[in-house]
């Protein structure tokens, strides 16, 4: 195969991803947010919080959230005044976001399924973009990143949540045995599907490190790129100016 990128410890070709992604995130819609909480400890909301905080929004500024699945960032944006847009590449995860949306008394969200990869949105249309934990199961993550750039006005923000490397010795240890063991159990005690959580371990190791991935949001045009390590990288805020 020519143009094969990872799925989990697989290659496949990106259309094969798209559409595994797909059936992994429709399996575990449902029980998405119960996960996060399971796996994390709650410490989830807190790299969330943190996340937003660097991004500072500003009220009535237009943020898309890219890969927004069931809505953890959209909220917080809205909560600060942003207009947000929520867009997800699977109806399950936008379906379950949707439904907390209205829970919460949140009706001012616009909900649109896209593909990061092909955004139908125009060039220059909003001031920020944050993408969380969603980056790693795009199939072309470059071509991503340039829809990024191009839906940005000048001077929009990019933000980015997610997974990396941890640089900590000794937790880095304890890290992939909770990832190897316990996550995958996890999944199958709590989501009923083991495969999906494994894919999410696998699909971690094989994201591209914390400075290579800043190099790649160099290359898709953006400058003062920043990158601040949570957990020793663990988890990772990418940050980039469109100037
Ligand atoms: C781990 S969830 C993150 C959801 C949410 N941002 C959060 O932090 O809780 C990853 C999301 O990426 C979405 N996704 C995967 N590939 C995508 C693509 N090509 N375009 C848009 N969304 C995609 C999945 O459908 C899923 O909802």
């Amino acid at each position: 195969m020519n143009d094969t990128v990872s799925f989990g410890l697989e290659d496949v070709s990106p259309e094969e991803k798209t559409s595994r992604v797909g059936a992994v995130f429709s399996s575990v819609a449902k029980r998405y947010d119960i996960m996060n909480d399971a796996m994390s400890g709650g410490m989830h909301r807190l790299w969330k919080d943190r996340f937003v905080r660097r991004l500072k929004p500003r009220e009535g500024e237009e943020i898309l959230d890219m890969a927004g699945g069931t809505g953890d960032i959209a909220f917080r944006l809205a909560d600060r005044g942003a207009i947000v847009t929520v867009s997800d590449i699977n109806q399950d995860m936008l379906d379950v976001g949707l439904e907390r949306a209205v829970k919460r008394g949140l009706d001012g969200l616009v909900w649109s399924r896209q593909d990061a990869e092909v955004l139908t949105f125009g060039d220059k249309s909003f001031d920020a973009y944050t993408i969380a934990f969603g980056i790693r199961n795009v199939g072309h993550v470059d071509r991503a990143l340039s829809e990024a750039f191009r839906v940005l006005r000048r001077g929009g923000r990019f933000f980015c949540l997610e997974f990396s490397t941890t640089e900590w010795p000794g937790f880095k240890e304890a890290y992939d045995v909770y990832s190897d063991k316990v996550i995958p159990k996890l999944g199958s005690a709590i989501a009923g599907d083991e495969a999906s959580y494994r894919y999410l371990v696998e699909s971690i190791r094989r994201f591209p490190k914390m400075h290579e991935f800043e190099a790649l949001i160099r290359t898709a045009g953006f400058t003062n790129t920043k990158v601040e390590p949570i957990l020793g990288g663990a988890v990772a805020i990418h940050s980039g100016w469109k100037v």
